[in-house]
């Protein structure tokens, strides 16, 4: 089995190395599982040399922007386009590409109104090339896992980092494993592995079921892990922030909200504000807040009941289906960012999703349900005072309207929340609705359905 190393055939030697975040061990390699030798608990990827760095800020901000004039493969990514704060790779034509980033930032003229905060603005991850933010940081973890010689990749989801993952690996030449909670994913994610290839087992788990297994099997076959536990994984997602403070002319906005599902992302958004921060290329941090679903609510018990110190897991349940996640792996880390930028860690109910949902998608943005947390949870952190009305935010829409087709139809018909708890706090939502009208092929039936819609 390919040891992962740093000194992998096609890595620069000691460009970065993996560090425990528990014991603080650092090392060139990492076993299978990416969990520390010694404590077991996860590994980051830190780079010693950034220390003695000769680049200035102004240097690396001129270098990723002269890049966007390239037509080169790894300067039209818009994850390899800031590799000065990525593990480096030893030739431009190593990387698995499919032009990851490159995402836009949009206002929410409608959402600044009912909210009350003028300055609100999204950033689409769900506009990447299979559908979700996944893709920033499968392009940087099968690249490594192409360059440490393995065929076979691997992944538990909720969806989207199978899609990705797929994608990825058969642009790369690799095969790949997806292991999904049977029934708990949508058809949609479900459908774009086929295509793309993968070997996938529905297994009739949960999420957390499938991560499990998952971290057993790596340490029993020739397989890499492409979860989130994966420190690679977390280095690409880094460039989301860099990408939204180049989009606002490096001056950080007040507040970045995130959903919560495996904390991945929130990880590894926060890790970048870290990094930049320190290498000066900002001068203040934002803060950056988690959103979760209420059934699915690990962190914000861990944070409230636990203080942080310990991981209280939940048996997830939500609608919001790619965040259906009780044990999530990278809690530590979250908790970390979450203290270090100040951001705070809320939950929002079945029915604040649906509607934050249907109010994203009335902007002509639309999302799937796992990033409406974010406007559900702003509306909550206004409510407490923690976000003030004159401040500026940028909600993360980590995933795209179409994949998640079910929830939307469900939403539209008013099936979504029959026979469940929530089902008389969705009337409040009709005004929303915009159910399909079936109509004899008349135009008098079309323009009297017209002005009827016009009232
Ligand atoms: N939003 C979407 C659309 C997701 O697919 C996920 C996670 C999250 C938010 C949460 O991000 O796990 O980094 O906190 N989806 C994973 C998957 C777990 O398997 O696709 P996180």
């Amino acid at each position: 089995m390919p040891p992962l190393s740093t000194s992998a055939p096609g890595v620069r030697q000691a460009n970065f190395c993996f560090r425990c975040i528990a014991c603080g061990d650092v090392s060139g390699s990492a076993s299978q599982n990416f969990r520390c030798a010694h404590c077991g608990d996860l590994l980051e990827i830190t780079y010693p040399h950034w220390k003695e760095a000769t680049s200035t800020a102004q240097e690396f901000k001129s270098t990723w922007v002269q890049r966007r004039l390239s037509q080169s493969a790894i300067d039209l990514s818009g994850v390899w386009r800031f590799r000065d704060l990525l593990p480096a790779i030893e030739s431009d034509d190593q990387a698995i590409t499919l032009r990851e980033g490159n995402t836009p930032l949009y206002e929410l003229p409608q959402c600044a109104r009912t909210t009350g905060v003028p300055r609100l603005l999204a950033k689409h991850q769900g506009l990447n090339p299979t559908g979700s933010f996944k893709d920033a940081g499968m392009t940087v973890a099968a690249t490594f896992a192409r360059l440490a010689g393995f065929r076979w990749v691997a992944c538990a989801s909720t969806g989207n980092t199978s899609a990705s993952m797929a994608a990825y690996a058969a642009r790369g030449g690799m095969r790949s494993l997806v292991l999904v909670p049977e029934g708990k994913i949508s058809w949609s994610k479900l459908s774009q592995a086929l295509d793309y290839g993968a070997v996938t087992c529905q297994l009739r788990t949960d999420f957390d079921g499938c991560l499990r297994l998952l971290q057993e099997l790596v340490l029993r076959a020739p397989v890499y892990q492409l979860n989130s536990i994966n420190p690679f994984r977390l280095e690409g997602q880094k460039t989301l922030a860099l990408e939204l403070l180049e989009q606002l002319d490096w001056q950080p906005p007040d507040h970045i909200i995130v959903p919560g599902g495996n904390l991945g992302n929130s990880s590894a958004i926060g890790k970048a504000l870290l990094e930049i921060h320190a290498l000066g290329l900002i001068s203040r941090l934002p803060k950056l807040s988690v959103i979760q679903a209420e059934g699915a609510n690990a962190l914000v018990r861990t944070l409230r009941e636990a203080g942080g110190k310990r991981l209280i897991s939940v048996q997830a349940e939500t609608r919001a289906t790619a965040i259906r996640i009780g044990n999530p792996a990278s809690w530590k880390k979250a908790a970390h960012v979450l203290d270090a930028t100040g951001g705070a860690c809320e939950q929002v109910t079945e029915v604040e999703i649906a509607q934050a949902k249907a109010e994203i998608g009335a902007e002509g943005i639309g999302c799937e349900p796992a990033s409406a947390v974010t406007l559900a949870g702003l509306k909550k952190l206004l409510k407490q005072g923690f976000v003030k009305r004159e401040e500026s935010v940028v909600l993360v829409l980590t995933g795209n309207l179409l994949k998640d087709p079910d929830f939307t139809m469900e939403f539209h018909r008013g099936d979504l929340f029959k026979g469940t708890p929530g089902e008389e706090a969705s009337a409040a939502l009709n005004e929303l609705r915009r159910p399909p009208i079936v109509l004899d092929a008349t135009l008098d039936a079309v323009i009297r359905t017209l002005e009827q819609a016009e009232m």
